[in-house]
């Protein structure tokens, strides 16, 4: 398997370029976000707990998100590798991800840090509030939580996976394309 793990900040371009990656590379993706939001959708008992944490902002339980993946991990045996966008997010999620993948024989190839300023950030998320219906891109506070929280808390998974030389630096900022065709190169690179 060849695992991915696309990192950012909110609104970095993580869903963005997910999305075309997997396409190109036929891998799974897994975003706690999305897996989250489809919860919230189903006003499942799980949903309904992560959406009042999600709307200021917050980080929800590791033990939740871990679940999620965990449960995606043994749902997807035959896959190519897995492409993870908004997991890990704290220290704790990050050892118990090497943990579960090193059960399935298999670990993090790399890690594609897509690095954007922050009032980009900002111009971003509030333009999306005004179409997407995600109710955390509304309002200037929430989304100033979720870059804090992001700060405070995940910022040190990219640390963590420095440690084991894993880390790749991207610029976040240009066109779709531009971006695309960068993340590519480093994957091509490894895989050849
Ligand atoms: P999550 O869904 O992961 O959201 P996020 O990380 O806050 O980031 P976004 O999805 O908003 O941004 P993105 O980087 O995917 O960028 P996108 O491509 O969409 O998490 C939401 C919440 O769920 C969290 O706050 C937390 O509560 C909870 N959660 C999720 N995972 C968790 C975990 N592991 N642990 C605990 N809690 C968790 O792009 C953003 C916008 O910019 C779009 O409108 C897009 O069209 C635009 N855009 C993209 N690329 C470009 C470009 N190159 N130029 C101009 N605009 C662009
Ligand atoms: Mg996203």
């Amino acid at each position: 398997m060849f695992n991915i793990i696309l990192f950012g900040p909110p609104g970095s371009g993580k869903g963005t370029q997910s999305e075309r990656l997997i396409a190109k590379y036929q891998l799974k993706h897994l975003s706690t976000g999305d897996l989250l939001r489809s919860e919230i959708a189903a006003k499942t008992p799980l949903g309904l707990e992560a959406k009042s944490v999600m709307d200021k902002g917050q980080l929800v339980p590791d033990e939740v998100v871990i679940g999620m993946i965990s449960s995606a991990l043994d749902h997807n045996p035959q896959t190519k590798g897995f492409l993870f966008d908004g997991f890990p997010r704290t220290a704790s999620q990050s050892e118990a991800l090497d943990k579960l993948l090193k059960l399935k024989h298999s670990e993090i190839n790399v890690m594609l840090s897509l690095e954007v300023s922050e009032e980009e950030l900002v111009k971003r998320l509030l333009n999306r509030g005004l179409t997407s219906g995600r109710s955390d891109d509304t309002s200037e506070e929430v989304v100033s939580a979720r870059i804090a929280e992001y700060h405070k808390k995940t910022s040190v998974v990219a640390d963590y996976y420095k440690n084991f030389n894993k880390v790749v630096s991207i610029k976040g900022e240009g066109t779709v394309d531009e971006i695309f065709n960068a993340l590519s190169d480093e994957i091509d690179k490894r895989l050849s």
